[in-house]
């Protein structure tokens, strides 16, 4: 930070609008700065000499994301790139804490100082364009605001230009962008310069250490942004297509999601950088759900499926038949779970469904099968029904009969559908204004749409959402916090009938990765350890179980055959007893990719958890437990690798333990290759 500039940061509180020309590296002229709260994280804004809008960002005076272009491209319209000159900026500064009606935290902190700067073209046709800067302490978030001028009432945009150029060199995490499986590709680790065509979160750790994420906030009625490396470290917004060929289209005035970089010191903090995405969406417009939605675990019939022991279509291995679902609401009420899924309930699935859904009827149950009366049964013992509602990727068969549905569903006492969009990408179909019918992408401006469409709805019948095959998660559910789930990248069913199945490395990945954008509906808990025809799942014992604390979400399947719960009773107690709501979550340790030690707080209880998961190497971890009330006891109990644990050779050795500790001691434990560990600090009598 320059001398001049630190000057004014203090005179001025956190913004510097320079009175003398400051220049950029590039040569570029600085037109407005600001500092976040407690000056870690610098935003430049910059104008170059054919009047093109940049920004640079600064973490403690170090360059992290060197002079990046702004801009937008329209179908039918002139580009909104060059000829801009300052028309306007403000700033203001915010500072609340907020309390999450569930979550990985009670209460979340939103401080950040804004930075508000307009540029007009200096040429016809004079438009407008407003970037709006939120500069947290690690991290920032920046959005278009585009007014409606005269000739410039709606934007078709073919695409955005906003470029993310990493100033240092790295290594970076990623997942393939617009293939045909959607979000379920495996991370790939590769330096920033092979990076090809990325979804986001997109995650970085530049050789001097910093953690990086770029992400996306509110995406709403509008299409999400993948990468694509431009040149060097330099990776650009691209939009997803449309069937409309405009990306976007929108009338004006419009506000673009926020376009959100993630700057942490060291991994475990980067987690916790996450909190910006929420914070940068409206609060809850739903008030208190907590009449109809609680965070659950839940069992069902799935797994089974899965593996090819039941089906969903029917016939005589049909697995939705009401005999069956009474069965497993018993072993649901047996053992403490307060949901049950049920798939392949209602007709549809006995033709093509895959990318098809014609077929699907939302209120129609199969002949084996009575809807209201594994309602009723369900109720008698205390659990709730989870609806599917697989649509195959079909939304104009869904939206169609989505009103009739819901209605009967919240007259049933259902509360939870898990919907799906199983379609390659590119195959969802839906009725455009034509009338007709148009394929359109999973996370294209017609799905943001959708899904809002289908989130409210719910909500209105007190219904909450987990969507399969979804739109990525980007913090909408602090607005409608009945949004409380989604799937976005491979989860448990890969064990099942993946190729390759899911490796040891996967969890440690997505901790740092998909994890940062919200809560998965990963499915763990496999016991038997096993997929498809027998097939290994590559993982022990105990990392079934950190499973639960380390992938966040409200709702956590128990996902396994009862059959295989009731072989293992001991291990199955951990699932039993651990928590789906916290009041607070703390990383101990991590790297990306390699480990992830959690400690959760058990949301109104004195009572904490610990998850760790490590990768196909062995790992250690020794970590303090002064985030236990001081003072007092806590009977510490402990699922960990056995000595000769290893995924490949011995996956079951498991050693269950229980140890008295306090706030003073540490924990240190070895985790096998592929393996995890779970405990659960029971608080007892001071
Ligand atoms: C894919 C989902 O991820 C899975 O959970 C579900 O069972 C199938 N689609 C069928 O809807
Ligand atoms: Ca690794």
């Amino acid at each position: 930070m320059s001398a001049l500039r630190l000057f004014a940061a203090l005179v001025l509180c956190f913004v510097a609008i320079p009175a003398a020309a400051q220049i950029a590296p590039s040569g570029s002229q600085i037109v407005a700065s600001a500092d976040s709260p407690s000056h870690v994280i610098h935003v430049d804004v910059t104008l170059n000499g054919e009047g093109r809008v940049g920004y640079i960002v600064s973490r403690q005076g170090k360059p992290v994301i060197a002079e990046s272009r702004l801009g937008f491209l329209f179908t039918d319209a002139p580009q909104l790139l060059r000829n801009f000159v300052v028309g306007g900026k403000s700033t203001r500064s915010f500072d609340e804490t907020w309390e999450e009606p569930w979550g990985e935290y009670r209460t979340i902190r939103n401080h950040y100082n804004e930075l508000s700067v307009s540029f007009d073209e200096s040429k016809a046709p004079k438009r407008r364009m407003t970037v709006v800067f939120r500069l947290f302490d690690d991290g920032i978030g920046f959005r278009y605001e585009l007014p409606s001028v005269p000739g410039f009432t709606h934007a078709n945009i073919a695409d955005e230009l906003t470029e993310f150029n990493v100033a240092e060199p790295g290594t970076a995490w990623w997942d393939e962008g617009r293939e045909w499986n959607r979000a379920e590709y495996l991370y790939r680790k590769t330096p920033i310069e092979q990076i090809g065509f990325a979804q986001t979160p997109l995650t970085i750790r530049t050789n001097s250490g910093l953690h990086l994420s770029i992400h996306e906030a509110a995406l709403i009625d509008y299409s999400s942004m993948d990468l694509r490396r431009v040149a060097d470290r330099d990776l650009k917004a691209d939009l997803m297509p449309s069937s409309t060929g405009a990306k976007v289209s929108r009338d004006l005035p419009l506000a673009t999601p926020w376009r959100v970089i993630m700057i942490a010191p060291d991994a475990p903090s980067l987690y916790k950088s996450a909190q910006i995405i929420l914070n940068l969406n409206e609060p809850n417009k739903l008030g208190d759900i907590s009449s109809w939605f609680k965070p659950m675990k839940y069992v069902g019939i799935w797994w089974a499926m899965h593996l090819d022991k039941e089906t969903w279509n029917s016939g005589p291995k049909h697995g939705a038949t009401t005999a069956n679902a009474k069965k497993m609401i018993d072993f649901a009420a047996k053992n403490g779970f307060k949901g049950i899924l049920i798939e392949g309930w209602n007709v549809g699935w006995d033709g093509e469904w895959f990318g098809t859904g014609w077929d699907f009827d939302f209120t129609k149950a199969y002949p084996d099968y009575n809807l209201a009366e594994v309602a009723r049964y369900a109720e008698s013992k205390g659990v709730g029904l989870i609806a599917h509602n697989e649509t195959g990727g079909n939304i104009a068969v869904y939206e169609k009969q989505m009103d009739a549905a819901y209605d009967l569903y919240q007259r049933l006492g259902i509360h939870a559908i898990k919907t799906g969009y199983v379609a390659d990408a590119g195959g969802i179909q839906a009725l455009g204004p034509d009338g007709k019918i148009h394929f359109e992408w999973h996370m294209g401006q017609v799905m943001a749409r959708h899904h809002l469409k289908v989130v409210t709805e719910a909500a209105a019948h007190h219904i909450a959402i987990d969507d399969h095959e979804p739109i990525k998660d980007t913090g909408i559910r602090r607005t409608y916090p009945n949004w409380v789930a989604r799937e976005g990248q491979r989860g448990m069913e890969y064990n099942a009938w993946g190729a390759p199945k899911n490796p040891p490395e996967h969890e440690a990945n997505l901790v740092f990765t998909r994890m940062l954008s919200g809560p998965m509906d990963f499915t763990p808990g496999i016991l038997s350890l096993k997929g498809k025809g027998d097939t290994p799942i590559l993982s022990t014992l105990a990392k079934q179980l950190a499973l639960y604390v380390v992938i966040y979400s409200p709702i956590q399947m128990a996902a396994d055959l009862p059959e295989n719960y009731e072989a293992n009773p001991k291990t199955f107690q951990f699932i039993k007893d651990v928590a789906v709501d916290w009041d607070d979550t703390r990383m101990l340790a991590g790297d990306v990719g390699d480990l992830a030690v959690f400690a959760r707080k058990q949301r109104g209880s004195p009572n904490w958890f610990l998850g760790a998961v490590g990768d196909e190497q062995e790992r250690h971890f020794d970590v303090a437990l002064d985030f236990l009330d001081p003072g007092r006891r806590y009977r510490a109990e402990i699922y960990r690798d056995g000595p000769d644990a290893d995924y490949r050779t011995n996956p079951r050795s498991i050693v269950i333990e229980q140890r008295i500790v306090t706030a003073k001691d540490r924990m240190a434990m070895r985790i096998a290759p592929g393996g995890g560990a779970a405990v659960r600090f029971v608080a007892l009598d001071h």
